[in-house]
């Protein structure tokens, strides 16, 4: 029966396996089930560094977030496709920084509203929005998004570990729509899943585009992803293996993956 009290949890189908749920096992959080474990044991058949490329890329929205706001004084923020909470969300990183930075998660996925309205959306400065990062107009119009981001001020756009979530004519379209929203000096990030080895790319993208019942898009090459900066200035270090950008702030150097990385940066809308 639908419960009145909590419109997510009808929405909540915990037999198929959701891409936010299956990142939160493999970076060994908790809000998982058992169809999400079953289609990460999968995954980690085709690819058994799975772990190490997520604790990884998690490893590298720490470092970005810190270098957007020290760096280059970003203070408001949105997170497309911000996964679930765990160590060291965006708006802790970007109010450690500078306290009033204005952080908002967008992510379709209805468990992520249910866990980040407590662990995510913390104060007047955070909001979680349940919505389809292609929406972007709706996103947008959204009652938090106008309160928090300023669209006369820069804003940094995040893509982290999404764009293989969209299929290939979604992507560009999705980046000129936001481009058009943002201010002159706000600053894209933006990395996905990519492989050299054809046989990854296909084994990964056929078994997650299953798992999921179509809700995927593909695992990419290197050219690809660099064709979504596109009309943007790609800021140093560059694109690259996103394991290895500024990798130096690391205290502990971090495993290399070997079949597949994300890989990606950061670039300027002038
Ligand atoms: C691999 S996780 C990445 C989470 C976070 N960005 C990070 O890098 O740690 C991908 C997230 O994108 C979300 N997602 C996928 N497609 C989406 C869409 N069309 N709209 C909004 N969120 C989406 C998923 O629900 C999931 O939480």
């Amino acid at each position: 029966m639908r419960d009145r009290e909590n419109p997510v949890s009808h929405t909540l189908d915990t037999g198929i396996p959701s891409v936010a749920r299956m990142y939160d096992h493999l970076l060994g959080g908790v809000d998982h089930y058992q169809a999400d474990r079953d289609a990460c044991g999968r995954l980690l058949e085709i690819v058994p560094d799975s772990r190490a490329l997520a604790l990884n890329n998690r490893a590298f929205l720490r470092r970005v977030v810190r270098h957007l706001a020290e760096k280059h004084e970003i203070r408001q923020f949105l997170d497309h496709g911000s996964g679930l909470p765990t160590a060291d969300n965006v708006h802790e990183i970007a109010q450690g920084v500078h306290h009033e930075s204005r952080v908002v998660y967008i992510d379709n996925d209805p468990i992520v509203l249910a866990h980040g309205k407590t662990r995510l959306d913390q104060n007047d400065n955070t909001a979680v929005v349940q919505a389809d990062m292609r929406e972007t107009d709706v996103i947008f119009e959204h009652p938090d998004v106008e309160r928090l981001i300023d669209k006369e001020e820069k804003t940094a756009a995040l893509f982290v570990s999404v764009m293989h979530c969209l299929k290939d004519d979604e992507v560009a379209p999705l980046l000129e729509r936001v481009r058009r929203k943002l201010a002159p000096g706000s600053l894209f990030v933006i990395c996905q899943l990519v492989s050299d080895r054809a046989e990854i790319r296909e084994g990964v993208s056929t078994l997650m585009r299953e798992a999921t019942q179509g809700n995927w898009g593909r695992v990419r090459t290197k050219e690809e992803v660099t064709g979504y900066f596109s009309g943007l200035t790609i800021l140093e270090p560059g694109l690259m293996n996103v394991t290895e950008w500024h990798a130096e702030s690391e205290v502990v150097p971090q495993q290399r993956t070997e079949d597949w990385e994300e890989w990606g940066g950061i670039a300027r809308l002038e």
